[in-house]
């Protein structure tokens, strides 16, 4: 058997306007994560046969819709690999929430795709990993920035501007954060159309918004750099009242952001496309139980903790 193995991600500053060509911030997230396993198939007759439980996944490739992401996806590696398809049995596990803005749609492709290459001894780089997340993506999103599969793999922080190669950072001192699954999921193409609408009937407004996000994820990239950990908790502040502008935010988004301010985090944001999702606070290691705890009492589903580690 081989397998691979891709993190989750958060983005921490610039959602939304990285897709109109200003930086955004995106780190991995390690606590959770997609485990594909690949096994040569007991029944040769089967092809591939996929199985995932957390998405209740249990068919063989040829039943898929071809515009299913697993399908799009087994297809890129594969030419990818130059190798023919065998007869496989492919597990996906998952531990990250689908559509919270964690990065499970990247996460799965670049899972199969490492899990894949190691099957083949052909392990693909992570441009190529990247690529085809990407590829995927587009299928289901139209225009993503690129910011998901890119974070994802490379598995470290980095600076991001699309079409440019990404430049992963220094990161000063541990920066601990709490976020927390609203449980409402967040369609990314719906939140992603909406800006864009808005964008189309006062691009001079919706400018001014983007812009405004893009120097706080420039000045955010320097703070964090140089440990500068109190600026950026009021930087999140700012980066949330810009996205409640442009119309992502949601009273559930807004009142979580607020019970974490409330329990004594620095800042606080909601992380992706909005609408739903995931929202982020900025701790002090030793108030992440509290953090924690009101982000449940006002609503949320779960938690997870996380640092960026310098
Ligand atoms: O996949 P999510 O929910 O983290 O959102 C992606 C972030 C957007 O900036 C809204 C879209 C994009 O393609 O960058």
């Amino acid at each position: 058997m081989t397998s691979g193995r891709a993190s989750g991600k958060i983005i921490l500053f610039g959602e939304h306007a990285v897709v109109y060509g200003q930086p955004a911030i995106a780190v991995p997230v390690a606590q959770v994560a997609v485990q594909v396993h690949v096994t040569p198939a007991r029944d040769r007759r089967s092809g591939i046969w996929l199985r995932s439980p957390e998405v209740q996944l249990d068919s063989s490739l040829a039943d898929l819709p071809a515009d299913h992401p697993v399908k799009a996806g087994l297809q890129l590696i594969f030419e990818k690999l130059d190798v023919e398809p065998a007869a496989l049995d492919i597990e996906i596990e998952s531990t990250i929430p689908i559509a919270a803005g964690l990065g499970s749609g990247a996460a799965v492709t670049i899972a199969l795709a490492r899990a894949l290459g190691a099957h083949h001894e052909r392990p693909l780089s992570r441009d190529d990993q990247s690529r085809i997340a990407f590829e995927v993506d587009r299928l289901h999103h139209g225009t993503p920035s690129g910011i998901d599969n890119t974070v994802i793999a490379l598995g470290q922080p980095i600076y991001f501007v699309k079409g440019q190669d990404p430049s992963p950072f220094q990161v000063g001192v541990p920066v601990p954060l709490v976020i927390a699954d609203s449980g409402i999921p967040s369609p990314t193409s719906e939140a992603v159309a909406l800006v864009r609408e808005r964008w189309l009937n006062n691009r001079l407004a919706s400018e001014d918004i983007f812009d405004a996000i893009g120097h706080i994820s420039k000045s955010a990239r320097r703070q964090i750099a140089a440990g500068e950990i109190e600026s950026l908790g009021p930087a999140m502040n700012a980066n949330h009242r810009l996205l409640q502008r442009l119309g992502v935010s949601t009273a559930e988004l807004d009142t979580l952001v607020a019970a974490a301010r409330a329990a004594g985090a620095h800042g606080a944001k909601l992380s992706g496309a909005g609408l739903g999702g995931n929202v982020i606070a900025l701790s002090d290691p030793d108030d992440v139980g509290d953090i924690s705890g009101a982000f449940l009492s006002a609503g949320a589903v779960s938690t997870i903790s996380t640092v960026v580690e310098p």
